[in-house]
């Protein structure tokens, strides 16, 4: 039974690899198009998470490149659900690079995506309203929503 409300904490997703080397460009990085799969895959825990359902991915309608990360390095995927609407999830990912042999970490990429929660038909299916409770969710929260208010849906 999948309940009417769930808190923000409920769905946060993580996921760790190793950057291998058939993950990288030309330049001995992690190549962009497998940092999106990554977003992605972290994306979809927070999403299935909170539908408690089946759901798809509608948009990655932004990724902020900010630093590269070498081949070797171990990459986290932090993944939230900010905003619902009513079948939609609004989704950040934030992701670190760690120095194994150091320990540093470094916030690489920011990405935001938009999954939709679908029924056995592949139609949009309500999810539970998002329930924000500590002072950092709510900032998030509000957020997510100023960010659908300045970037309406493309279509
Ligand atoms: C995403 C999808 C389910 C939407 O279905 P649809 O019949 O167009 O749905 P609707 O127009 O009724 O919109 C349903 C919801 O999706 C949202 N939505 C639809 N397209 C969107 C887009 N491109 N970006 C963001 N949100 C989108 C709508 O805003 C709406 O949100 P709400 O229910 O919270 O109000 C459908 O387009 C689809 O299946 N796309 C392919 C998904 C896919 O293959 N992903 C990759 C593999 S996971």
């Amino acid at each position: 039974m999948i309940p009417d409300s769930r808190q923000m904490s409920y769905s946060r997703g993580e996921i760790t690899t190793f950057v291998m080397p058939h993950m990288q460009n030309v330049l001995g990085d992690l190549f962009g198009g497998h940092l999106m799969a990554l977003v992605d895959q972290a994306a979809a825990v927070a999403a299935i998470r909170h539908a408690g359902c089946a759901a798809v991915t509608a948009s990655i309608d932004r990724v902020d490149f900010r630093h590269p990360i070498p081949v070797g390095a171990l990459v986290t995927c932090y993944s939230s659900v900010d905003f619902v609407g009513n079948s939609s999830m609004d989704i950040t990912v934030n992701v670190f690079a760690e120095d194994v042999r150091t320990g540093q970490r470094t916030h690489t990429h920011v990405a935001h995506a938009v999954f939709v929660a679908i029924d056995k038909d592949r139609r949009p299916k309500r999810v539970p309203r998002l329930v924000a409770e500590t002072e950092e969710e709510k900032r998030r929260y509000d957020e997510a929503c100023r960010y659908r208010a300045q970037n309406p849906r493309a279509r």
